[in-house]
C-alpha cells in the first residue's frame, strides 16, 4: 500500500513530536520507561511511512538488511552487560557515521549518472562525508579504547594539534574541491583524509574524559544523520538528526560542567590515564597503613546511624550489587536509619548508569539524590558507604591541583563521621589516580566484591547484627 507524499508528512511530524516527547521522558528516571516507548512508536511510525511513501523501488534488499540487522540487533542487546554499554553506544555511533559517508558516495553517483548535481547538493554531500567520516574512526576507536582491545591511556605527541588543524583544513579543501569540480579524486582523498582525522581526534583522549567523547560522537552521529536527511530531503532525517545531534551537545556540555572543565580542554587536552598506571600507588598506598575493616564493624556503625548515604560507582555496577543494597536499605529504614543514594553525574560508566540500576532495583526515586542537593547533607551524615565507587569521591579534585582530576566536583562523603569503602582491592579507578580519602583517620576499607559483602551486612542486620 503507498501513501501519498501528504500522509507521510503528517506521520514524519507525529513521529517527530514522539520523539521530542521521548527526550522529555527519558529526562527523569520515573518517565524514562515512557519516554522510550513513546520513541519506538516514533520509530516504528517513521520506518512505516518511509517503507510506505512511494520512493522505494525493491523491497528484497530493505527485508534482507531488516532481517540481518534484527537477529544481530536482537542478539547484541539480550547478550550486552550493563557495564560494556558505552561500548556498545561507540560501535552503533559508528554505523550511523558510516551510513552517512555510503549514503553520501551513493547519492553523488547516482546523481552524477542522472546529471542532476547541484552546488547545494554537492555541499550537503562533503559535510555529510566529512561529518560521517570523523564520526566513523573515531567511533571505532572510542569502541577499541572501552572494549581493552587498545590501551585507554591517551596517545599525545607534539604538534598533535597543528595535525588535526592541518587535517580539518585539508579536508574540508578537498570538500570544496569536490563541490566546485565534482572531481571523484577529491572525494576519495576529503573521504580518507576525514577518517584519519577521526582517529588522531580521538587518540588523544582518555581515561575519565571518554565519557565526553562519546556523547560528542553521539552529538556527531546526529549532525552526519542531519546531513544524510538533507542529502536525501527527507525531513524527518533532518530533525532526529538535529534532535540527537543538539541533545549530544547538550550532554556534553552538562558533563563537562560535572567535571568542571571545558569542552575545549576535553578535546584538545589529551587528559586522563588508564587503570593500570595506579596499580604502584596502590601497592605502596598498602604501607602508609589504609585501615581495612569487617563487615560488622560497618554494620555496627550502620545499624545504630541517623543516616547513612550510599555512594555507588561502577564497582556496584560490576557486581551487581543494586538489588542487595535494596535489601540492606530496608533493613536499616527498619531499625529507622534515614537511608539515601547519592549519584555523581560521572559514576559508572555512561550518563544515568547508577540510577538505571537503582530503578531496577525498585529503590525510591525519593531515597536517590544527585550531588548537589546531597552534599550538605554529609555533615550530618554518620556513615557514608561508598559502593564501588572511587573517583566521585576522591578529595584530589579539590585538593591536589598537579591531580589530572583537578576541578571535578565531588560527592562529599569525607564530611561523614564514617567512611566506609567497598572494594575488592588498593587499585585505583578510571582515572588512575590514587584516592586521598583512603588516608583519612575516619576511612576504612573493606574488601571484597560489593554484592557479596552488601550480602553479609543483610545477613548480619537479619541476625541482630554484630
Ligand atoms: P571508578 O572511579 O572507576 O571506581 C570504581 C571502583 O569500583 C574501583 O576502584 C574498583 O576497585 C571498584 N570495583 C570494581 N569492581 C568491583 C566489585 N565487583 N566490587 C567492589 N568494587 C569493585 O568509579 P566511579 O567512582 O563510579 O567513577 C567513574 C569514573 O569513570 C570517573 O572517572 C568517570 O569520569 C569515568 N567514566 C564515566 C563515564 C560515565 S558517563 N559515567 C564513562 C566512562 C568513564 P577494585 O578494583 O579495588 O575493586
Amino acid at each position: 500500500m503507498e501513501i501519498s507524499a501528504n500522509t507521510q508528512a503528517i506521520a514524519y511530524l507525529i513521529s517527530a513530536i514522539l520523539f521530542i516527547l521521548a527526550l522529555k521522558g527519558l529526562t527523569h528516571p520515573a518517565s524514562a520507561r515512557r519516554g522510550n516507548f513513546l520513541a519506538m512508536i516514533g520509530m516504528a511510525l517513521a520506518i512505516a511511512a518511509t517503507l510506505m511513501g512511494g520512493e522505494v523501488n525493491s523491497y528484497g534488499f530493505i527485508i534482507a538488511g531488516v532481517a540481518i540487522g534484527a537477529v544481530i540487533g536482537s542478539v547484541v542487546a539480550a547478550r550486552v552487560q550493563m557495564t560494556a554499554m558505552p561500548q556498545l553506544v561507540a560501535a552503533l555511533h559508528s554505523f550511523v557515521g558510516m551510513a552517512a559517508v555510503l549514503v553520501a558516495i551513493g547519492t553523488y553517483l547516482n546523481r552524477e549518472a542522472a546529471g542532476t548535481l547541484n552546488p547545494l547538493l554537492m555541499g550537503e554531500l562533503s559535510a555529510g562525508i566529512i561529518i560521517g567520516a570523523i564520526t566513523f574512526s573515531g567511533s571505532v576507536v572510542a569502541f577499541a579504547k572501552l572494549q581493552g582491545l587498545v590501551s585507554g591511556a591517551p596517545v599525545v605527541f607534539k604538534g598533535q594539534h597543528a595535525l588535526n588543524a592541518g587535517l580539518a583544513i585539508v579536508a574540508i579543501g578537498f570538500g570544496v574541491h569536490f563541490g566546485m569540480t565534482e572531481s571523484m579524486t577529491s572525494l576519495i582523498l576529503m573521504t580518507l583524509i576525514a577518517f584519519v582525522l577521526g582517529f588522531t581526534l580521538i587518540i588523544p583522549i582518555g581515561g575519565a574524559d571518554m565519557p565526553v567523547i562519546i556523547s560528542m560522537l553521539n552529538s556527531y552521529s546526529g549532525w552526519a544523520a542531519a546531513a544524510t536527511g538533507f542529502t536525501l530531503q527527507n525531513n524527518l532525517l533532518i530533525i532526529v538528526g538535529a534532535l540527537v545531534g543538539f541533545s549530544g551537545a547538550i550532554l556534553s556540555y552538562i558533563m563537562c560542567r560535572a567535571m568542571n572543565r571545558s569542552i575545549i580542554n576535553v578535546v584538545f587536552g589529551g587528559f586522563g590515564s588508564d587503570t593500570g598506571a595506579g596499580e604502584s600507588a596502590g601497592a605502596q598506598a598498602a604501607q602508609k597503613g589504609v585501615k581495612s575493616a569487617s563487615v560488622e564493624d560497618a554494620i555496627y556503625w550502620m545499624e545504630d546511624a541517623n543516616k547513612v548515604i550510599i555512594i555507588p560507582g561502577y564497582g556496584m555496577a560490576v557486581a551487581q550489587a543494586q538489588h542487595a543494597l535494596k535489601e540492606m536499605m530496608e533493613l536499616l529504614e527498619a531499625r529507622d536509619v534515614e537511608v539515601k543514594f547519592a549519584i555523581h553525574p560521572v559514576a559508572g560508566r555512561m550518563p544515568g548508569h547508577m540510577n538505571v540500576l537503582l530503578a531496577e532495583a525498585d529503590i525510591p526515586y525519593e531515597n536517590v539524590l544527585e550531588m548537589d542537593e546531597i552534599n550538605p547533607e554529609f555533615p550530618s551524615c554518620d556513615v557514608a558507604l561508598v559502593v564501588g565507587a572511587n573517583d566521585v569521591v576522591n578529595p584530589a579534585a579539590k585538593s591536589d591541583s598537579s591531580s589530572p582530576i583537578y576541578g571535578m566536583p565531588i560527592i562529599e562523603a569525607a564530611k561523614a563521621r564514617q567512611v566506609y569503602f567497598l572494594k575488592r582491592s588498593m587499585r585505583p579507578g578510571y582515572s588512575g589516580v590514587d584516592n586521598l580519602l583512603f588516608y583519612q583517620d575516619n576511612t576504612s576499607l573493606v574488601f571484597g566484591d560489593a554484592k557479596d559483602t552488601i550480602e553479609g551486612m543483610v545477613s548480619a542486620l537479619k541476625g541482630g547484627g554484630h
